[in-house]
């Protein structure tokens, strides 16, 4: 699709099918494509409408895929958020009218995520059928499920309606992005499992596609704004020492800024607070045996930044009204080419100055506010289209120029996590809430479309009232960092938290390529517990965590999925605490599958915030 991304596969993967619809009284067509990947149950369908008429029309409204369902009951999935709450899972039955889900705001946002799914109503995570959408895109959308007078469902992902009306001159084409759908009669964890798979093997691409990820510490809730490049270095120092393979400099590093007040725009290296050059600090950490990354925002200014005063009209912002300011921050208006030239330049000459730097998080910390492009002056209904076109074009300009250079997608958190951002990044910072007991629920709303290795989880020092054991088995069950200072652990912490990245290492292939299966939700219990499986059935990494389990109560065993029942497993008991003994009655046991998963293992405890991470692995 021209200047959007979709699905990509092999002829022999993959077949499409184009219907076109000609609207015979003005001649408009409405081009619909279907991508049949069949070997993963998945379908794409985009649409593009072309102006075949001899005048100018106007699109109002487009969506990309449309179910129909002339029968059935069905309950709906969505998940909704806000800042550091993101991807709460809401399931309600489909009822006569309309429900709607969008977003207005620029990007896809934490409010809502652009996926629906549509459940059978005794449908659960291991049986039922279901529906999956999935919009590839970052921009506003709008998914809608409506029920008619007579019972019909109708399943609705495309454009967001509110602000667009997109105007085409004769023989222009409007391009929609693409819609993923999956369906499945074997309950969510297969549609996930569907879903993962699309997005490991026909959307992700480059070395990353593949490659073992790094595992980071990052200095933001180390250090937050306030550090020298000593600072810096020690830390490094001190996740050498835990076998972490990167140190990550966020925000801070640049122009005029020691809060968040400032310096948005002014990219060049803030010598005087590191006290040494940027490649002095780089080269200093490589030495050290460890890579650097670094964070940027480039799409958003500071109005207080040599950037706004020089180049206002590069701002979204209304001309004679109060400016209404998101974080102190405005967004870059990426319509402009211009301002794509220039957003492009941040990232080129960050790397042609500091070319042994491995790894960037990119940050875009505002919605779209006071909402008026400079730039395209009278033609503001195109603003939301061509804003989110220029920031794809500068994306695909960084992953051509820099192929190999992993980035992290952050957006206050987990504002823009879509299947689309997956194209050009290698992993979404999913929130800034990284209390290990909220997290057990955003990963389990993102675990519904993305896969682990998209998903990055820090271990950090909210919610101290939990163990490090805790905090880190937490977030072991995603792409694994720190976001710590080291200095805060004492002896046995480090330990345990030497010999957690040593497992995690070892396990990662298990965790980040593997199936999951969801077994027990933190929503209906006070417990939860998912299980990763490798393709050839013979490595399973399973966590099981007790939330806040009521006094007294009686505890139940947990059945595993996905393994070979004809296979026996060893059971051994992981990540423990210097001289913790593990309490699991199958420790170092043999089973077999079917047993596992038949009769299950009692994992679970009514201690409050304790955690399991338990190995299992073939014998022969
Ligand atoms: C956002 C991100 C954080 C951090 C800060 C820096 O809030 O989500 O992880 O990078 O910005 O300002």
């Amino acid at each position: 699709l021209p200047g959007l991304p979709a699905v990509y596969a092999d002829n022999d993967e993959a077949q499409t099918l184009e219907i076109v619809l000609e609207d015979s009284a003005t001649g408009v067509e409405a081009m619909l494509l279907y991508g049949v990947l069949p070997e993963l149950d998945i379908i794409t369908r985009s649409v593009y409408v072309r102006n075949q008429s001899s005048e100018k029309i106007y699109v109002n409204k487009v969506m990309s895929a449309e179910l129909d369902f002339l029968y059935g009951d069905y309950d709906l999935l969505t998940f909704y958020g806000r800042h550091a709450m993101e991807r709460n899972l809401q399931r309600v039955p489909v009822v006569h009218g309309s429900q709607m889900i969008g977003s207005v705001r620029g990007t896809s946002s934490h409010q809502y995520n652009p996926m629906m799914i549509l459940a059978e109503k005794d449908t659960t995570e291991d049986h039922g059928g279901c529906y999956a959408m999935s919009f590839v895109y970052s921009g506003n959308f709008q998914g809608e499920v409506l029920k008619d007078q007579y019972n019909q469902t109708r399943m609705l992902l495309g454009v967001q309606e509110e602000c667009f009306r997109y105007p085409l001159e004769a023989g222009e084409t409007f391009y929609a992005p693409e819609v993923i759908l999956s369906y499945t009669d074997q309950g969510m964890n297969r549609l996930s499992q569907n879903l993962h798979s699309c997005i490991r093997h026909h959307i992700c691409r480059g070395k990353y596609k593949t490659a073992i990820r790094p595992v980071l510490v990052n200095s933001w809730e180390a250090a937050y704004f306030d550090f020298t490049g000593e600072t810096l270095y020690n830390l490094a120092k001190e996740a050498k020492s835990l076998g972490i393979d990167m140190l990550v400099l966020d925000d801070g590093w640049f122009g005029k800024r020691d809060d968040d007040n400032s310096g948005l725009g002014d990219w060049y290296v803030n010598e005087k607070k590191l006290g040494e050059t940027l490649g002095g600090l780089v080269k200093r950490v490589n030495d050290l045996g460890v890579k650097f990354g670094i964070w940027i925002e480039p799409e958003m200014v500071n109005p207080k930044s040599e950037l706004f005063e020089k180049h206002p009209d590069w701002a979204i912002h209304l001309p004679n009204r109060e400016t209404y300011y998101y974080r102190n921050q405005l967004v870059l208006d990426l319509s402009n080419p211009k301002v794509q030239d220039y957003v492009f330049s941040v990232v080129d000459n960050i790397m042609t100055e500091n070319p042994d730097l491995a790894f960037f998080k990119w940050d875009c910390n505002s919605p779209i506010t006071n909402v008026y492009s400079p730039y395209l002056k009278e033609k503001q209904n195109q603003l939301y289209i061509d804003h989110v076109r220029g920031v794809y074009n500068v994306f695909k300009r960084v992953a051509e120029k820099y192929p190999h250079l992993p980035i992290m997608l952050c957006s206050g958190g987990g504002a823009r996590c879509d299947y689309e951002a997956l194209k050009y990044f290698t992993e979404f910072w999913c929130s800034d809430n990284t209390d290990p007991i909220e997290r057990l629920y955003i990963q389990w709303g993102f675990s519904q479309f993305f896969p682990a290795k998209a998903m990055c989880a820090h271990v950090t020092s909210w919610n101290k009232n939990t163990s490090i054991k805790f905090r880190t088995d937490v977030a072991m069950m995603c792409k694994m960092g720190f976001d710590i200072s080291l200095k805060e652990m004492n002896e046995d912490e480090m330990k345990y938290c030497q010999e957690a990245v040593a497992n995690y290492k070892r396990l990662k292939g298990t965790i980040l390529d593997g199936d999951l299966y969801r077994l027990v939700s933190p929503y209906d219990t006070n417990h939860s517990s998912v299980m990763y499986v490798d393709k050839a059935k013979s490595k399973s990494v399973l966590f099981a965590y007790d939330i806040h389990p009521r006094f007294g109560e009686k505890t139940f065993p947990v059945k595993l999925q996905g393994l070979d029942p004809n296979k026996k497993y060893k059971v051994q008991e992981i990540n423990l605490m210097p001289g913790q003994k593990s309490t699991l009655v199958t420790d170092g046991g043999t089973f077999s599958g079917d047993f596992l998963m038949k009769i299950g293992m009692n994992v679970f405890s009514t201690a409050h915030a304790r955690s399991k991470v338990i190995e299992l692995t073939e014998v022969h």
